[in-house]
Protein backbone atom coordinates (compact mmCIF):
# COMPACT_ATOMS: atom_id res chain seq x y z
CA UNK A 1 0.00 0.00 0.00
CA UNK A 2 1.81 3.24 -0.93
CA UNK A 3 -0.34 6.00 0.32
CA UNK A 4 2.41 9.05 -0.06
CA UNK A 5 5.41 7.02 -1.63
CA UNK A 6 7.91 10.19 -1.40
CA UNK A 7 9.12 11.20 2.51
CA UNK A 8 8.19 14.45 4.45
CA UNK A 9 9.27 17.10 2.13
CA UNK A 10 10.98 18.76 4.58
CA UNK A 11 13.30 15.88 4.50
CA UNK A 12 13.43 14.48 1.46
CA UNK A 13 16.34 15.88 -0.18
CA UNK A 14 16.59 14.04 -3.48
CA UNK A 15 13.07 15.40 -4.17
CA UNK A 16 13.63 19.26 -2.58
CA UNK A 17 16.15 19.34 -5.30
CA UNK A 18 13.68 18.46 -7.78
CA UNK A 19 10.89 20.83 -6.32
CA UNK A 20 12.81 23.82 -5.16
CA UNK A 21 13.84 25.19 -9.07
CA UNK A 22 9.71 25.14 -9.61
CA UNK A 23 9.57 27.70 -6.85
CA UNK A 24 8.27 31.24 -7.77
CA UNK A 25 9.80 32.58 -4.42
CA UNK A 26 13.18 32.33 -2.96
CA UNK A 27 14.29 33.55 0.74
CA UNK A 28 12.74 36.74 1.86
CA UNK A 29 10.25 37.28 -1.19
CA UNK A 30 6.34 37.87 -1.06
CA UNK A 31 4.03 37.20 -3.60
CA UNK A 32 1.32 39.77 -3.92
CA UNK A 33 -2.01 38.28 -5.34
CA UNK A 34 -3.62 40.07 -8.19
CA UNK A 35 -6.56 39.44 -7.38
CA UNK A 36 -7.78 39.30 -3.70
CA UNK A 37 -4.55 40.65 -2.46
CA UNK A 38 -3.86 38.26 -0.02
CA UNK A 39 0.26 37.94 0.58
CA UNK A 40 2.42 34.77 0.56
CA UNK A 41 6.13 35.24 1.76
CA UNK A 42 8.71 32.59 2.10
CA UNK A 43 9.83 34.27 5.98
CA UNK A 44 11.14 33.25 9.15
CA UNK A 45 8.45 33.97 11.73
CA UNK A 46 10.81 34.03 14.42
CA UNK A 47 12.61 37.13 12.46
CA UNK A 48 11.13 40.62 13.32
CA UNK A 49 12.11 41.87 9.53
CA UNK A 50 11.17 39.43 7.64
CA UNK A 51 7.71 39.73 9.27
CA UNK A 52 7.35 43.52 9.28
CA UNK A 53 8.46 43.43 5.61
CA UNK A 54 5.97 40.33 5.02
CA UNK A 55 2.84 43.16 6.31
CA UNK A 56 4.33 46.56 5.58
CA UNK A 57 1.14 49.01 7.15
CA UNK A 58 -1.16 46.48 7.03
CA UNK A 59 -2.27 44.70 10.69
CA UNK A 60 -4.25 41.42 11.81
CA UNK A 61 -7.32 41.19 13.48
CA UNK A 62 -7.05 37.39 13.51
CA UNK A 63 -4.10 35.16 14.00
CA UNK A 64 -4.44 31.19 13.29
CA UNK A 65 -0.47 30.02 14.14
CA UNK A 66 0.05 26.83 13.63
CA UNK A 67 3.98 25.93 14.49
CA UNK A 68 5.56 23.08 14.64
CA UNK A 69 4.30 21.05 17.70
CA UNK A 70 7.70 19.48 18.86
CA UNK A 71 6.10 16.50 19.42
CA UNK A 72 7.53 12.95 18.01
CA UNK A 73 3.87 11.02 17.28
CA UNK A 74 3.84 7.11 16.45
CA UNK A 75 7.22 4.65 16.18
CA UNK A 76 10.23 6.88 16.69
CA UNK A 77 12.41 3.84 16.19
CA UNK A 78 11.33 4.08 12.65
CA UNK A 79 12.21 8.01 11.09
CA UNK A 80 15.46 10.32 11.94
CA UNK A 81 13.31 13.05 13.38
CA UNK A 82 14.78 15.39 16.12
CA UNK A 83 13.24 17.05 18.89
CA UNK A 84 14.28 20.35 19.65
CA UNK A 85 15.51 21.32 23.56
CA UNK A 86 12.45 22.70 25.15
CA UNK A 87 14.40 25.29 26.20
CA UNK A 88 14.93 26.27 22.39
CA UNK A 89 11.22 25.22 21.61
CA UNK A 90 10.45 28.18 23.90
CA UNK A 91 13.08 30.89 22.39
CA UNK A 92 11.72 30.14 19.10
CA UNK A 93 7.89 30.52 20.84
CA UNK A 94 8.70 33.61 22.64
CA UNK A 95 9.64 34.84 19.33
CA UNK A 96 7.11 34.66 16.88
CA UNK A 97 4.61 35.33 19.22
CA UNK A 98 6.16 38.28 19.99
CA UNK A 99 6.55 38.96 16.32
CA UNK A 100 2.30 38.45 15.94
CA UNK A 101 1.94 40.85 18.87
CA UNK A 102 3.74 43.74 16.72
CA UNK A 103 1.39 42.78 13.48
CA UNK A 104 -2.42 42.29 15.65
CA UNK A 105 -4.39 44.87 15.14
CA UNK A 106 -5.77 46.49 18.69
CA UNK A 107 -8.98 44.66 19.03
CA UNK A 108 -7.48 40.68 17.83
CA UNK A 109 -7.94 37.14 18.30
CA UNK A 110 -5.27 34.69 18.52
CA UNK A 111 -5.51 31.02 18.16
CA UNK A 112 -2.36 28.78 18.47
CA UNK A 113 -2.48 25.13 17.86
CA UNK A 114 -0.23 22.79 19.47
CA UNK A 115 0.23 19.25 21.04
CA UNK A 116 1.39 17.82 24.30
CA UNK A 117 3.93 15.50 24.96
CA UNK A 118 2.63 12.68 27.21
CA UNK A 119 6.02 10.76 27.02
CA UNK A 120 7.87 14.16 27.93
CA UNK A 121 5.55 15.83 30.44
CA UNK A 122 3.55 17.25 27.80
CA UNK A 123 5.88 19.28 26.94
CA UNK A 124 5.02 22.43 25.20
CA UNK A 125 1.90 22.80 25.83
CA UNK A 126 2.30 24.12 29.43
CA UNK A 127 5.29 25.80 28.74
CA UNK A 128 3.52 27.63 26.07
CA UNK A 129 0.78 28.42 28.60
CA UNK A 130 2.94 30.02 30.75
CA UNK A 131 4.65 32.22 28.35
CA UNK A 132 1.42 33.31 27.18
CA UNK A 133 1.18 34.77 30.97
CA UNK A 134 3.84 37.40 30.52
CA UNK A 135 1.90 39.41 27.91
CA UNK A 136 -0.56 41.86 29.86
CA UNK A 137 -2.59 42.71 26.56
CA UNK A 138 -3.90 39.53 26.26
CA UNK A 139 -6.84 37.45 27.85
CA UNK A 140 -7.29 33.82 27.89
CA UNK A 141 -10.52 32.81 26.22
CA UNK A 142 -10.95 29.07 25.49
CA UNK A 143 -8.67 25.73 25.19
CA UNK A 144 -10.08 23.99 22.41
CA UNK A 145 -9.24 20.26 22.05
CA UNK A 146 -10.31 18.54 18.53
CA UNK A 147 -10.13 15.30 18.55
CA UNK A 148 -8.48 13.34 15.70
CA UNK A 149 -9.09 9.99 14.43
CA UNK A 150 -8.16 7.10 16.60
CA UNK A 151 -4.74 5.25 15.91
CA UNK A 152 -3.74 1.57 14.91
CA UNK A 153 -0.99 -0.60 15.83
CA UNK A 154 0.50 -0.81 19.56
CA UNK A 155 -2.15 -1.72 22.21
CA UNK A 156 0.60 -0.80 25.03
CA UNK A 157 0.20 3.26 25.01
CA UNK A 158 -2.14 5.80 25.20
CA UNK A 159 -2.74 6.61 21.66
CA UNK A 160 -2.62 10.54 21.16
CA UNK A 161 -6.15 11.37 19.66
CA UNK A 162 -5.89 15.22 20.27
CA UNK A 163 -4.79 18.38 19.05
CA UNK A 164 -4.48 21.14 21.51
CA UNK A 165 -5.88 25.01 20.27
CA UNK A 166 -5.61 28.40 22.90
CA UNK A 167 -7.71 31.56 22.30
CA UNK A 168 -6.64 34.33 23.40
CA UNK A 169 -8.02 38.04 22.44
CA UNK A 170 -6.61 41.67 22.60
CA UNK A 171 -9.07 44.77 23.46
CA UNK A 172 -12.50 44.23 22.10
CA UNK A 173 -11.79 41.33 19.84
CA UNK A 174 -15.34 40.61 17.48
CA UNK A 175 -16.90 36.99 18.11
CA UNK A 176 -19.84 35.79 17.02
CA UNK A 177 -21.04 31.97 18.36
CA UNK A 178 -22.49 30.83 14.54
CA UNK A 179 -24.02 28.16 13.68
CA UNK A 180 -21.16 26.42 12.66
CA UNK A 181 -19.12 26.72 15.89
CA UNK A 182 -22.57 25.19 17.90
CA UNK A 183 -22.94 22.79 14.88
CA UNK A 184 -20.44 20.32 17.74
CA UNK A 185 -23.11 17.18 18.30
CA UNK A 186 -23.12 16.22 21.94
CA UNK A 187 -21.92 12.53 22.01
CA UNK A 188 -23.57 11.21 25.20
CA UNK A 189 -26.85 9.96 24.71
CA UNK A 190 -29.31 8.56 27.41
CA UNK A 191 -29.39 11.77 29.53
CA UNK A 192 -33.32 11.90 29.75
CA UNK A 193 -35.06 15.03 31.20
CA UNK A 194 -38.88 16.12 30.82
CA UNK A 195 -39.23 19.30 28.86
CA UNK A 196 -42.95 20.88 28.46
CA UNK A 197 -44.73 17.33 29.37
CA UNK A 198 -42.20 15.68 26.96
CA UNK A 199 -39.19 13.30 27.74
CA UNK A 200 -36.41 14.74 25.37
CA UNK A 201 -33.04 12.87 25.56
CA UNK A 202 -29.45 14.59 25.67
CA UNK A 203 -29.11 13.94 21.52
CA UNK A 204 -32.25 15.68 21.13
CA UNK A 205 -32.23 18.70 23.02
CA UNK A 206 -28.20 19.45 21.25
CA UNK A 207 -30.50 20.53 18.35
CA UNK A 208 -31.12 24.01 20.68
CA UNK A 209 -30.33 27.36 19.09
CA UNK A 210 -29.41 28.28 22.47
CA UNK A 211 -26.46 25.90 22.93
CA UNK A 212 -23.30 27.24 23.65
CA UNK A 213 -19.92 27.27 21.84
CA UNK A 214 -17.91 24.08 22.98
CA UNK A 215 -14.71 23.65 23.31
CA UNK A 216 -13.98 20.05 22.56
CA UNK A 217 -14.45 19.22 18.97
CA UNK A 218 -15.19 16.13 17.57
CA UNK A 219 -16.98 16.54 14.44
CA UNK A 220 -13.48 17.28 12.32
CA UNK A 221 -12.29 14.67 10.15
CA UNK A 222 -8.88 14.72 9.80
CA UNK A 223 -7.36 15.13 6.64
CA UNK A 224 -6.50 12.15 4.30
CA UNK A 225 -5.73 11.14 0.82
CA UNK A 226 -9.13 9.86 0.01
CA UNK A 227 -10.89 14.04 0.63
CA UNK A 228 -11.02 16.76 -2.22
CA UNK A 229 -9.06 19.23 0.13
CA UNK A 230 -5.64 16.58 0.90
CA UNK A 231 -2.48 18.36 -0.58
CA UNK A 232 -0.22 15.53 -1.09
CA UNK A 233 3.57 15.81 0.78
CA UNK A 234 1.79 18.06 3.81
CA UNK A 235 2.19 16.64 6.53
CA UNK A 236 0.68 18.56 9.10
CA UNK A 237 -2.28 19.92 6.79
CA UNK A 238 -4.99 21.05 8.96
CA UNK A 239 -8.72 20.39 8.25
CA UNK A 240 -10.66 23.59 6.49
CA UNK A 241 -13.57 22.50 8.58
CA UNK A 242 -11.55 23.96 11.94
CA UNK A 243 -10.11 26.72 10.52
CA UNK A 244 -13.49 27.41 9.12
CA UNK A 245 -14.87 27.54 12.43
CA UNK A 246 -12.04 29.78 13.61
CA UNK A 247 -12.19 32.35 11.03
CA UNK A 248 -16.29 32.43 10.65
CA UNK A 249 -16.12 32.93 14.59
CA UNK A 250 -13.89 35.40 15.17
CA UNK A 251 -13.67 38.00 11.81
CA UNK A 252 -15.07 39.29 9.10
CA UNK A 253 -15.52 39.79 5.64
CA UNK A 254 -13.06 41.80 4.28
CA UNK A 255 -10.74 41.69 7.72
CA UNK A 256 -6.59 40.74 7.76
CA UNK A 257 -6.08 37.30 8.79
CA UNK A 258 -2.65 35.83 8.96
CA UNK A 259 -0.97 32.10 9.59
CA UNK A 260 2.92 32.40 9.76
CA UNK A 261 3.23 28.84 9.15
CA UNK A 262 1.23 28.93 5.74
CA UNK A 263 2.51 24.30 4.75
CA UNK A 264 -0.07 23.29 2.83
CA UNK A 265 -2.49 26.92 2.40
CA UNK A 266 -5.52 25.81 4.65
CA UNK A 267 -6.05 29.17 5.98
CA UNK A 268 -5.41 30.98 2.28
CA UNK A 269 -8.09 28.67 1.05
CA UNK A 270 -10.68 29.39 3.90
CA UNK A 271 -9.95 33.20 3.60
CA UNK A 272 -10.16 33.36 0.33
CA UNK A 273 -13.64 31.19 0.56
CA UNK A 274 -14.94 33.39 3.33
CA UNK A 275 -13.30 36.54 2.03
CA UNK A 276 -11.02 37.36 4.42
CA UNK A 277 -7.61 39.06 2.95
CA UNK A 278 -4.56 36.35 4.17
CA UNK A 279 -1.11 37.55 5.02
CA UNK A 280 0.86 34.35 5.29
CA UNK A 281 4.33 32.83 5.48
CA UNK A 282 6.27 29.49 5.69
CA UNK A 283 10.35 29.50 6.29
CA UNK A 284 10.33 26.71 3.29
CA UNK A 285 9.85 27.40 -0.07
CA UNK A 286 8.56 24.25 -1.33
CA UNK A 287 5.48 24.77 1.16
CA UNK A 288 4.70 28.71 0.13
CA UNK A 289 4.64 27.13 -3.32
CA UNK A 290 2.23 25.13 -2.77
CA UNK A 291 0.53 27.42 -0.89
CA UNK A 292 0.08 30.00 -3.96
CA UNK A 293 -0.44 26.70 -6.19
CA UNK A 294 -3.67 25.56 -3.99
CA UNK A 295 -5.05 29.06 -4.84
CA UNK A 296 -4.60 29.31 -8.37
CA UNK A 297 -5.52 25.27 -8.22
CA UNK A 298 -8.73 26.39 -6.61
CA UNK A 299 -9.39 29.13 -9.21
CA UNK A 300 -9.22 27.01 -11.57
CA UNK A 301 -11.07 24.22 -10.80
CA UNK A 302 -12.72 24.84 -8.05
CA UNK A 303 -11.41 22.20 -5.92
CA UNK A 304 -9.83 23.01 -2.23
CA UNK A 305 -7.00 20.47 -2.92
CA UNK A 306 -5.63 17.71 -5.22
CA UNK A 307 -7.46 14.70 -3.62
CA UNK A 308 -4.28 11.97 -4.69
CA UNK A 309 -2.86 14.25 -7.64
CA UNK A 310 -0.18 15.54 -8.31
CA UNK A 311 0.70 20.30 -7.29
CA UNK A 312 3.88 19.59 -9.20
CA UNK A 313 2.67 17.89 -12.14
CA UNK A 314 6.23 19.04 -13.59
CA UNK A 315 8.21 16.87 -11.28
CA UNK A 316 7.04 12.91 -12.33
CA UNK A 317 8.58 11.49 -9.19
CA UNK A 318 5.58 13.75 -6.59
CA UNK A 319 3.08 11.32 -7.58
CA UNK A 320 0.53 9.48 -5.07
CA UNK A 321 0.12 5.28 -6.88
CA UNK A 322 -0.49 2.18 -6.32
CA UNK A 323 -3.52 2.96 -4.60
CA UNK A 324 -4.74 -0.72 -3.17
CA UNK A 325 -7.29 0.54 -0.52
CA UNK A 326 -10.46 -0.78 0.33
CA UNK A 327 -12.93 1.95 -0.25
CA UNK A 328 -14.36 2.28 3.34
CA UNK A 329 -10.76 2.45 4.80
CA UNK A 330 -10.00 5.90 7.04
CA UNK A 331 -6.49 6.51 6.89
CA UNK A 332 -5.05 9.53 8.38
CA UNK A 333 -1.98 10.22 7.47
CA UNK A 334 -0.86 11.62 10.85
CA UNK A 335 -1.06 10.24 14.52
CA UNK A 336 -1.28 6.44 13.15
CA UNK A 337 0.83 3.62 14.76
CA UNK A 338 2.68 2.87 11.99
CA UNK A 339 4.12 6.29 10.64
CA UNK A 340 6.63 8.72 12.53
CA UNK A 341 5.75 12.20 12.42
CA UNK A 342 7.16 14.99 13.92
CA UNK A 343 4.61 18.36 14.20
C1 LIG B 1 2.28 22.33 11.50
S1 LIG B 1 2.74 22.98 9.94
C2 LIG B 1 1.40 24.08 9.61
C3 LIG B 1 0.18 23.40 8.98
C4 LIG B 1 -0.84 24.33 8.37
N1 LIG B 1 -1.68 24.92 9.38
C5 LIG B 1 -1.74 23.61 7.36
O1 LIG B 1 -2.95 23.46 7.58
O2 LIG B 1 -1.23 23.16 6.34
C6 LIG B 1 4.12 23.97 10.37
C7 LIG B 1 4.80 24.71 9.22
O3 LIG B 1 5.68 25.66 9.83
C8 LIG B 1 6.79 25.86 8.99
N2 LIG B 1 7.85 26.51 9.80
C9 LIG B 1 8.70 25.94 10.68
N3 LIG B 1 9.50 26.88 11.24
C10 LIG B 1 9.12 28.08 10.73
C11 LIG B 1 9.55 29.43 10.91
N4 LIG B 1 10.54 29.74 11.75
N5 LIG B 1 8.94 30.40 10.21
C12 LIG B 1 7.94 30.11 9.34
N6 LIG B 1 7.50 28.86 9.11
C13 LIG B 1 8.06 27.85 9.80
C14 LIG B 1 7.11 24.47 8.47
O4 LIG B 1 7.85 24.55 7.25
C15 LIG B 1 5.70 23.87 8.30
O5 LIG B 1 5.28 24.02 6.97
Amino acid sequence: MLVEPFGRLDQDSALRQKLLPCCRLKKGDIWVDPASHHRIGVCDATKKSDILNLFGKEKATLAIQDPPYNVIVGNENTHNLCKMNLHNYMAFSQQWVENTLVILADHASIYVWLGADQKDHFQPLPDFMMLMRNYDELTSRSFITMRNQRGYGTQKNWMAVRQECLYYTKGQAFFDVNAEYTDIPKILRGYYKEINGQVTENLQRSKSENIRAGNVWVDVQQVFYRMPENVPGCYAQKPMKAIERIVKASSQAGDVITDFFTHSGTTLIVGELLKRRVISCDIDEIFAEITIRRLEHFRKTGKTGWQCGNPFPEVKEFRIENLDIEEDDEIPRIQTGTQTTLF
